[in-house]
């Protein structure tokens, strides 16, 4: 084991494919179905809202995708991104553990949504599509789309769930720097968003909600495609890159073998980025790593939820996904962490877990901030809200660790918390509510 703090790899070790679980997987995942026939999805079906090299993504069962050159260049701006020990860390905690966490807050948003968006607003761009709709919950996602969609010369209206775009102003000025436009939904933008308001006008919005909104912006216009920025085959591809690198830098930090990667999870796509690449060492024999999905007690979809198929949006306009999920209709408590209030999970994800390949626990606000705190204090990173259930995860596991034993943990942060300081100003200050 070396004594290095940190490993940052040159630009030329950025991946040149992305990686695909789905044909290393013991079992088949289920397929998406129509909305409306119920029959499940050919490509043709979703032609009116992504462009085909990303449908072709969604539907490949290649191992390896090759990422055009277009986009790695654009990556070289924040990739490959740091994986340090957290030795001050380790020391504060008195722990024997040995602790590495891999850092996606260092991109030019904040977060690892900018892995998917630069690719999504690509293959937008070259089939000639001039606009993206989205959603976005803390407004990671919205930012990240904005900044993509900029560098392609391409237009973005973004739908922020109305809870977050309320608490986090700055979030939408970021999107705004970035020329996206962002609107609180449900909005009266839409019709759905005007149906949802006059059913439940006092509703703190929902993933759900807005992702419906922006389906509909996007079905109605030609030039338009919707961008998601979790939960579908393609996101969770392109987010491989996460767990590629940090297999490379563990074998610089001499660290052969990873007992626990914790990650937290909203819609899947940190946890599937950091911790697929380490399954499949998994399935080959070559590690015995234990995969934590972290999720938040406001939305335990996959510690409480259903397997089963269920809408990705509020108003049941996407196709149909194997998933576990908390009912499309579920609306999560207004927690911090706008980025986890979602009611159901990755397909991909949900499969895993199903197979018993990922194991999962439900973490509160509380819990998750002064893990945060802690972390900030010894790192001197501030991790995002989402990310601090990553921490108070891996915390939870280091506090049983017995006598004698030094596993080697893994965490993901997934982007900094830079925009979510009130939030940690509610939790210092004692005020913040257990959800
Ligand atoms: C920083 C951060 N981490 C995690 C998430 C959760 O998304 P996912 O589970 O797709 O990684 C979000 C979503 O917005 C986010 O902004």
């Amino acid at each position: 084991m070396s004594d290095l703090y940190r490993v940052i790899l040159p630009e030329d070790q950025i991946p040149t494919h992305w990686y695909n679980i789905t044909p290393d997987l013991p079992t088949p995942p289920a397929p998406p179905l129509h909305p409306g026939t119920g029959e499940p999805l050919v490509p043709e079906d979703l032609t009116a809202l992504f462009p085909m090299g990303l449908i072709e993504q969604e539907a490949s069962r290649e191992r390896w995708i090759e990422i055009p050159e277009t986009v790695r260049e654009i990556y070289r701006l924040w990739r490959p991104s740091p994986l340090s020990r957290a030795r001050r860390l380790e020391q504060a905690l008195g722990t024997s553990a040995r602790i590495y966490y891999k850092y996606e807050g260092a991109s030019p948003v904040g977060s690892h949504k900018a892995n998917s968006s630069v690719p999504q607003a690509y293959f937008n761009k070259i089939a000639g599509r001039t606009r993206l709709t989205t959603e976005t919950g803390a407004g990671q996602w919205g930012a990240a789309l904005a900044f993509a969609a900029e560098v392609f010369g391409l237009s973005c209206d973004i739908w922020q769930v109305r809870s977050s775009f309320e608490s986090k102003p700055y979030r939408s000025a970021q999107m705004a720097v970035f020329g996206g436009k962002a609107v609180a939904s449900p909005s009266e933008t839409t019709a759905v968003g005007r149906a949802l308001r006059e059913q439940f006008p006092d509703t703190s919005g929902s993933l759900g909600m807005a992702i419906s909104e922006a389906v509909e912006a996007a079905a109605g216009d030609p030039n338009a495609s919707y961008s998601l920025g979790s939960v579908l085959n393609h996101v969770l591809i392109h987010q491989s890159i996460i767990g590629q690198e940090t297999l490379k830098q563990l074998e610089l930090f001499e660290e052969p073998q990873i007992d626990y990667v914790f990650c937290c999870a909203g819609g899947g796509s940190n946890l599937a980025g950091l911790s697929f690449p380490i399954i499949r060492e998994n399935l080959e024999g070559r590690q015995k790593a234990k995969i934590v999905a972290c999720e938040p007690k406001a939305a335990p979809s996959l510690t409480e939820g259903e397997f089963r198929y269920d809408f990705g949006d509020t108003a049941g306009m996407t196709p149909k996904l194997k998933m576990y999920t908390l009912g499309c209709e579920f609306v999560p408590d207004a927690v911090h962490a706008g980025g986890l209030r979602y009611h159901g999970m990755a397909p991909l994800v949900s499969h895993c877990y199903h197979e018993g390949l990922i194991s999962a626990i439900s973490i509160g606000q509380r819990e998750a901030f002064e893990a945060g705190v802690l972390f900030s204090r010894a790192e001197g990173i501030i991790p995002a809200s989402e990310s601090n259930h990553a921490i108070a995860g891996a915390l939870r596991q280091i506090r049983e660790i017995p006598p004698g034993e030094s596993p080697v943990i893994v965490i993901g942060i997934s982007g900094s918390g830079q925009l979510d300081l009130p939030a940690y100003v509610e939790y210092l200050s004692g005020t913040m509510p257990n959800t």
